[in-house]
């Protein structure tokens, strides 16, 4: 595994984007939508960096195959939504845009729910590989296209507790292709 991001730039990346919300929403109050499991780790972090007047929600995301590094099947979750979202800001926070169908199969989900504006923040925008016509709107880092974990992300369910963001090397990577 090699380190690609260091805690040190993962917090000046995330400051960064967060100034960029702040000044875009210029004090208007807004909801918070953490896309579980990979972004609560940017969502604990990013929240305390907003001094906005904020909700913060979840909903669940899952389309990576339980054994691989490859997408599957998306099953998306709106249900854990607690409070209504209509006439709100949503902005929804993921730990990386890929292929970009997870955002893309959820924000009309959300649509459909009567918020103000959708918006979209990630930690990671893998470069090269999306399959949509959509972008996310901030993103605090662009990276190759290799596969990352720690900062919340996952392989095979480990490593969402590193601290810092590291490559998996192809021999540490056994597919299920
Ligand atoms: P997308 O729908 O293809 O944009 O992928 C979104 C989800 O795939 C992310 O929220 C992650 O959970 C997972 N994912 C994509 N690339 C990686 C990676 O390099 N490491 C870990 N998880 C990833
Ligand atoms: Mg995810």
């Amino acid at each position: 595994m090699k380190t690609l991001l260091t805690e040190e730039q993962l917090g000046e990346g995330i400051r960064r984007m967060a100034g960029e919300i702040k000044k875009h929403y210029q004090g208007r109050p807004l909801t918070i939508v953490g896309v579980m499991i990979g972004s609560i780790v940017l969502l604990a972090d990013l929240i305390r960096l907003l001094d906005l007047p904020l909700r913060v929600e979840l909903v669940q995301a899952r389309s990576y195959r339980a054994g691989g590094t490859r997408p599957g099947p998306l099953a998306i979750n709106v249900d854990l939504l607690s409070e209504s979202i209509q006439g709100r800001d949503v902005l929804l926070i993921d730990d990386i845009f890929d292929t970009g169908r997870t955002l893309w199969e959820l924000i009309p989900q959300i649509d459909e729910l009567g918020p103000t504006s959708v918006r979209s923040a990630v930690l990671l925008w893998k470069e090269g590989r999306s399959e949509v016509t959509m972008k996310p709107d901030f993103a605090a880092f662009t990276i190759p296209n290799e596969f990352v974990v720690g900062y919340g992300l996952d392989y095979r369910d480990q490593y969402r507790n590193l601290p810092y963001l590291a490559a998996l090397e192809p021999h540490e990577i056994e597919d299920d292709a």
